[in-house]
């Protein structure tokens, strides 16, 4: 079904010039309406099931702003429960992660069970004259849990539709471009930090391969990029060939799916896959483009995901880095900060030099200490401040890259995509989503509203 009504939100995202109002990177009552319509609503990212493989494993998350304890219950079941007591609102977990056999609070002493059941109450007898109902006043539990091939997400709304359709193939095409890498296990550590900056522009960002050339000059001429020892020149020419003729260096290709899921970014022709699998397991960290190669990927990618070399967006915040195994949660903590987390993944199976080769490029490209993110969020730091201004906000930003040039290819399986050059269709499709969310007053309204897939030309 056709988006048909114009909502509020949607005249501030005009897909036909491109064009985003500014205030909805910096209002505060809209942002507020995002932490009720987007956050509480949505699927959203906890952590990955090898965080918590055991009984009584916990790791705290959050949900929009909200702190969320990830958990695994006497039974074995995932749960994923509201981090604050129902008799004072204090935090029943403050560590990070560990493993406990229930939460106690450390205000008054209600204590609650794996599963968020009140299974303790100082003074039950002698002061609430064993007239409270504990069954009722359990931690708040979410309305669905679930976990899409290790990775474990969780809805606050029990209207939401199932994870998998939530996530639809485009979602689920995401998370295959690193499950099906291995066996993967996470490193221990999430790598925290916070930037001044709306959490929708560090999403914005990650489709956008237009800025690298300006914004990361320096870190390319500082040869970040390290090259694996025993990788020759005459090596490293098969494969620059190979992208030469295959033409990667400027074709992307865009995934466009429901509920504003997308990827966005180069694409890897088979001609390119094939020369890099010629150098071996030695480039392949480099790449991480091998697992290609496995019947496993190749069924669960088909031949439009095997081509995907871009960035994808669980929508709202998980951005899934593929090239480097790596997820990254841009978590809002108000209109004008985020906080960044990177998980950090390894195959299990792999040896010993390649999980330190893959784990010292995962704190080398993004994250606090990444080279990378420290050009991208001065940049963002720098428009979420400007987006305040009463000037600046009469005048809106400008997506308008490829607009009107995308050809949309509709595919088997529900897949929609856009084979093209450096574009904005993700970020516009992304920001168009953002719309339906925002005017949707429940989900059975954001289900009738938001569209399937793009048009044939975007
Ligand atoms: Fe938790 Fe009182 S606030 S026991
Ligand atoms: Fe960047």
């Amino acid at each position: 079904m056709l988006y048909d009504t114009q909502g509020p939100f949607r005249t501030m995202v005009d897909e036909n010039t491109g064009q985003v109002d500014r205030s909805i990177f910096a209002d505060q009552a809209i942002y507020e309406v995002e932490l009720e319509r987007i956050f509480a609503r949505a699927w959203n990212f906890m952590c990955h099931e090898t965080q918590i493989p055991k009984a009584g494993d916990f790791f705290l998350s959050f949900i929009g702003e909200e702190s969320v304890i990830a958990t695994r219950d006497k039974k074995g079941e995932l749960q994923v429960l509201l981090n604050s007591c129902r008799h004072r609102g204090n935090a029943v977990c403050r560590a990070e992660e560990g493993n406990a056999r229930s939460f106690l609070c450390t205000y008054h002493g209600w204590t609650y069970g794996l599963d968020g059941q009140l299974i303790g109450v100082p003074g039950y007898k002698d002061f609430y004259h064993e007239q409270l109902d504990k069954s009722q006043w359990g931690l708040v539990k979410a309305g669905k849990v679930a976990s899409y091939k290790g990775f474990v997400f969780a809805t606050m709304d029990s209207e939401a539709p199932d994870l998998e359709e939530y996530l639809g193939p485009v979602g689920r095409m995401s998370i295959d471009l690193i499950a099906e890498r291995g066996d993967m296990e996470i490193v221990g550590g999430v790598q925290k930090n916070l930037i001044g900056c709306n959490w929708k522009l560090a999403v914005d960002n990650l489709f956008d391969f237009y800025h690298p050339q300006i914004s990361h000059a320096s870190a390319f001429m500082s040869g970040f990029r390290k090259q694996l020892e025993g990788v020759d020149a005459a090596e490293q020419a098969i494969v620059e060939k190979a992208e030469i003729n295959g033409g990667i260096r400027n074709a992307h290709r865009v995934v466009l799916g429901k509920y504003g899921h997308a990827i966005g970014g180069p694409r890897l022709t088979k001609e390119v896959r094939e020369a890099r699998a010629l150098l071996g397991p030695r480039f392949e960290v480099l790449t991480n483009d091998n697992f290609r190669m496995t019947d496993s990927a190749q069924e669960a990618l088909g031949e439009i995901g095997l081509d995907v070399n871009g960035h994808p967006n669980i929508f709202p915040n998980l951005w899934v880095a593929t090239n480097g195994h790596q997820l990254s949660l841009r978590l809002p903590k108000g209109p004008d900060k985020c906080e960044i987390w990177w998980f950090a993944f390894v195959p299990k199976e792999a040896p010993d030099w390649k999980k330190a080769e893959l784990i010292e490029r995962s704190i080398h490209v993004f994250g606090a200490a990444g080279l990378l993110e420290q050009d991208d969020g001065e940049n963002w730091d720098q428009s979420t401040r400007a987006m305040k201004g009463v000037i600046a906000k009469r005048y809106p930003l400008n997506f308008s890259m490829g607009l009107k040039h995308g050809v949309v290819n509709h595919a088997e399986g529900d897949l929609h995509y856009i084979d093209t050059t450096t574009n904005e269709h993700a970020q516009l499709w992304t920001y168009r989503g953002w719309a339906e969310w925002m005017d949707a007053e429940s989900w059975g309204q954001l289900k009738q509203i938001s569209v399937e897939h793009p048009g044939d030309l975007v």
